[in-house]
This record gives structure tokens, C-alpha cells and sequence, in this order.
């Protein structure tokens, strides 16, 4: 496999996530790929790549190194071009989260995916942490009747530039599309909600959109400035504070431009 991003969290990745595996030789790791050659460091310490299996430029480390899968550890704005790419050299691809920094491209990725007949998965890790497990096994544990609704509260306190990665400072609604993702998950999953990816759940991605940015009125669009909190159970006389953004998505997922 294929190493893509080896800084930020691409370091956990090196140091936590496949060290074992590598460790346990269930994965080689042929090279690794990151723009910031300091970030580099991480693979040739951690998964024991040599240095010439180490690339700052992507197109070099696939074109140079077979492989079956490759990781996506960067950024979302970056994560289609890595798509395409190893869709290029065949290559099956698990991504970290969100697909993409938008649905378009979110969709678009999944279009591309399925035409080349490859396998692409997204790591939603969240909903594995104990703390949602623990919550999941009570909730289905029978003990506390059926659930009716779900309220879910995030707060960040990241009025530092930089002070939750610096990508996330620059970019739209970066508590939607960098934390929101997870929460979404966990709330469908605490909900019960199946996952497979289809247009009707593209409508519900679409509606839950919408009702947790309706929610989250007033803290989302003043983004990572501030301590910020969504609740499911906001008042909708907030949404005229609020990207339209989704609700377009929305419009377009209903009359069918975006399948
Ligand atoms: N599942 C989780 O809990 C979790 C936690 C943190 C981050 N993430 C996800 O991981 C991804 C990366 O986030 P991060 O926090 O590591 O970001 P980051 O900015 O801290 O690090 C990204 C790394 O990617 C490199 N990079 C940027 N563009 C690149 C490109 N085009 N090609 C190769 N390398 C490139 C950078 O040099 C840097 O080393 C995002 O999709 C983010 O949502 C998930």
C-alpha cells in the first residue's frame, strides 16, 4: 500500500494505525507521500521506509511503486486529486474523512469510484470510540425504551489560528465539514440508520444537513472562532443566519442534478 500524508494525523497512521499490521506483516507499505519532507520523517521512523520510498510528489511515488491500495491522510480539498490518481494506477483507496470538502466532489468521487470498479471505504472513526460504543450498547440494550429524538452538542474552543490545524482556519464551515461529519454519522448510527450509499440517502445526508446546520445557526458561520454548539432541537427562525450552502445541495439532490 500506498502512504498518503504523513504529518498531522498522517503521523498517528505511521506511529499507531499500521505500525502493528506492518509489525505483524498484514500490510507492506511500498512508499509513502507527503508535500512537507519533514513530515516524511514519520514513515521512514515509524513504517521503516528508506528514504527513496519517501515522495513529495505523488504522481512519482504510484507511478514508481505497484501497490493495491493507497490511504488519503491530507487535507479534503486535496482528496479527489488522490482519487483520480490512484484510480489511474488501479489502485482501491481507503480515505480518511469527509470524502471531500464538498458534495459535489463528494459525489463526483463516488461517481468515479464506482465507473472504474474499484473499492473505496471512508474511515468514520467516531462512532467507534468508546464513549459512542458505550451509548450504543445502552441505547440497544432495551433497558431505556425506543428513543424518539437524538441531541447532539460539540464544542471547540479554537479561537487561536492554528490551534486546530491550520487547513481548518481557512476553509468554509470547517465544523461542519471537518467535525460535523463524524456527529452526523453518530447520530444516524446511534438512529439506527443503515449505511450504504445510495440517492436516498443522499437525501437524508441532505435533510440532516440541513437540520444540523439549521441547528447550528450562529455558531457554524462564525466556524472555529469560537466555542460553538450544535443542538438538534434549535429553533428554526435561526436558518436566516445561515450558509445556504446545503440547502442548494439539497434543492439539486431533489430535482436530480446531483445522482
Ligand atoms: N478520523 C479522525 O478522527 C480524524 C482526525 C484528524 C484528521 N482527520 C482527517 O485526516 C485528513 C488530514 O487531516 P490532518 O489533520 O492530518 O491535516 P494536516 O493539515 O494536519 O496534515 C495534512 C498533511 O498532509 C500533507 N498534504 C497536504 N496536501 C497534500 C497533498 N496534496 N499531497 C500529499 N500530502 C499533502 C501536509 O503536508 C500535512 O503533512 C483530513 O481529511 C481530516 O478530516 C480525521
Amino acid at each position: 500500500m500506498i502512504q498518503v500524508g504523513t504529518g498531522g494525523f498522517g503521523a498517528a497512521w505511521c506511529r499507531e494505525f499500521l505500525s502493528p499490521s506492518v509489525r505483524d506483516r498484514r500490510v507492506k507499505v511500498v512508499a509513502a507521500v507527503d508535500l512537507e519532507p519533514a513530515a516524511l520523517q514519520n514513515a521512514q521512523r515509524y513504517l521503516r521506509l528508506p528514504p527513496e520510498r519517501c515522495y513529495t510528489d505523488p504522481e512519482r511515488a504510484f507511478a514508481e511503486n505497484p501497490a493495491d491500495f493507497c490511504t488519503v491522510v491530507i487535507p479534503p480539498a486535496a482528496h479527489e486529486a488522490v482519487v483520480d490518481l490512484a484510480l489511474r494506477h488501479e489502485l482501491d483507496i481507503l480515505s480518511e474523512k469527509p470524502i471531500a470538502d464538498t458534495l459535489e466532489a463528494s459525489v463526483r468521487i463516488a461517481q468515479k469510484v464506482r465507473q472504474a470498479g474499484r473499492k473505496m471505504g471512508v474511515t468514520m472513526s467516531n462512532r467507534f470510540a468508546q464513549d459512542k460504543a458505550t451509548l450504543r450498547h445502552e441505547l440497544r440494550s432495551g433497558h431505556y425504551g425506543r428513543v424518539d429524538y437524538l441531541v447532539l452538542r460539540l464544542t471547540y474552543n479554537c479561537r487561536t489560528y492554528g490551534s486546530w490545524g491550520a487547513f481548518r482556519h481557512e476553509i468554509s464551515n470547517p465544523l461542519l465539514i471537518e467535525a460535523g461529519v463524524h456527529h452526523l454519522d453518530v447520530l444516524a448510527e446511534l438512529a439506527g440508520a443503515p449505511i450504504a450509499a445510495s440517492r436516498r440517502n443522499l437525501f437524508a445526508a441532505g435533510f440532516a444537513l440541513v437540520a444540523l446546520v439549521i441547528a447550528a445557526a450562529g455558531s457554524l458561520t462564525s466556524s472555529s472562532l469560537g466555542p460553538s454548539e450544535m443542538r438538534l432541537d434549535r429553533v428554526p427562525d435561526e436558518v436566516n443566519s445561515v450558509s445556504s450552502a446545503p440547502l442548494a445541495w439539497l434543492t439539486r439532490i431533489r430535482s436530480g442534478d446531483i445522482k
